[in-house]
């Protein structure tokens, strides 16, 4: 009975299986041989009972074999399938990145190679990191030309709760937390209450970057950024610095970079004067390495800052803005990459 409730569960999904089934019960050293054998010792009068029971047991078993045998091999080769394997394979859809990810992964890895960490802080900021440690003045139309985000009043301390508008944020968490030498790059979305348009969004991204340690000078400055944008527009890209102003940078500059687009030939995205700005920058304040509770007089520094969407806009030519938040796949499609 036990052997007759195992032969009625076996089911089997592989040939090999099956195989040690019918070793089991029906091989030449099989237990129905065995049985067969034990036959022969009973005596005359049990041999018909157990004569009638062993040739049921015994056919019961094979009609199992040989159904199982049957399910098998009518599921590896069924000659009613429609199965053909001649067709080519489903096609699937492969994702692609989004260009402010290749352009933001890019710039991590020239910098990577410069010796710069990733650092990145809270999108939603006090006034202290945004503002205050950054040398704005209280009061001070400084803090207009970065429309900002408020969220709510804070304390008198920190200041106000508002979307940071900036990642220089970000530069001064990490030097009030640290000690120089500092050395790393902060990409990251940033918030500015503007009219949504074609050239301009209530969020963007930003890379900066801040370099603080002894001995730093304007001209570690205008190198590293240099090498930065022949590694990212390719060799032979030109550079221009004009004067410009930062609160949180003296002297302070903007990097122009020769049209890469038409290659200064004319076209609107350089206004036709074959320059293209892509980032300001500077020599860190004293003011603001003081703040951070580093000594300026051992040290000095220099920061940079850039818009994601504007360095993308320059190597995909890319015109309008508003497309890198509309998650239209027409569009997104287009950047296939490998990394
Ligand atoms: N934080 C500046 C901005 O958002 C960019 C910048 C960073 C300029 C560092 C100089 C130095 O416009």
């Amino acid at each position: 009975d036990q052997y007759t409730a195992e032969i009625k569960a076996f089911t089997a999904a592989k040939a090999d299986e099956l195989e040690a089934f019918r070793i089991k019960f029906l091989g030449t050293k099989g237990l129905i041989k065995d049985l067969f054998e034990e036959f022969k010792t009973v005596g005359p009068e049990e041999k018909r009972t157990f004569g009638k029971v062993l040739n049921q047991f015994k056919q019961f078993a094979e009609a199992r074999y040989e159904e199982i045998k049957e399910s098998l091999t009518s599921e590896i080769v069924d000659p009613k399938s429609e199965i053909d394997l001649t067709l080519p394979g489903d096609g699937f859809e492969v994702g692609s990145r989004h260009p402010l990810s290749l352009v933001r992964n890019e710039i991590i890895d020239i910098f990577k190679r410069l010796g710069f960490v990733v650092a990145e802080g809270p999108e939603i900021e006090d006034d202290w990191h945004n503002f205050s440690a950054l040398n704005f003045p209280e009061e001070h139309p400084a803090r207009d030309m970065q429309d900002t985000f408020f969220i709510r009043k804070g304390d008198q301390e920190k200041g106000d709760i508002a979307l940071r508008t900036h990642t220089s944020s970000v530069q001064v968490r990490m030097m009030e937390q640290g000690k120089p030498p500092f050395r790393a790059i902060m990409p990251g979305r940033v918030y500015r209450n503007e009219a949504i348009s074609a050239r301009a969004h209530c969020f963007f991204h930003q890379v900066e970057g801040l370099y603080v340690d002894e001995n730093v000078s304007f001209s570690d400055l205008k190198q590293t950024l240099y090498h930065f944008v022949q590694e990212l527009y390719g060799e032979g890209t030109q550079v221009r610095f004009r004067p410009s102003y930062f609160p949180f940078t003296e002297p302070s500059a903007e990097m122009d970079i020769s049209c890469t687009i038409c290659k200064g030939a004319g076209c609107n995205m350089c206004k036709y004067s074959g320059w293209v700005e892509i980032l300001g920058c500077g020599m860190v304040d004293p003011n603001v390495l003081e703040n951070c509770g580093i000594d300026s007089k051992k040290f000095t520094g220099f920061a940079f800052g850039m818009g994601m969407e504007r360095i993308a806009n320059l190597k995909y030519v890319i015109r309008d803005l508003r497309l890198f938040s509309e998650n239209d796949t027409k569009f997104l499609k287009q950047f296939q990459s490998e990394i």
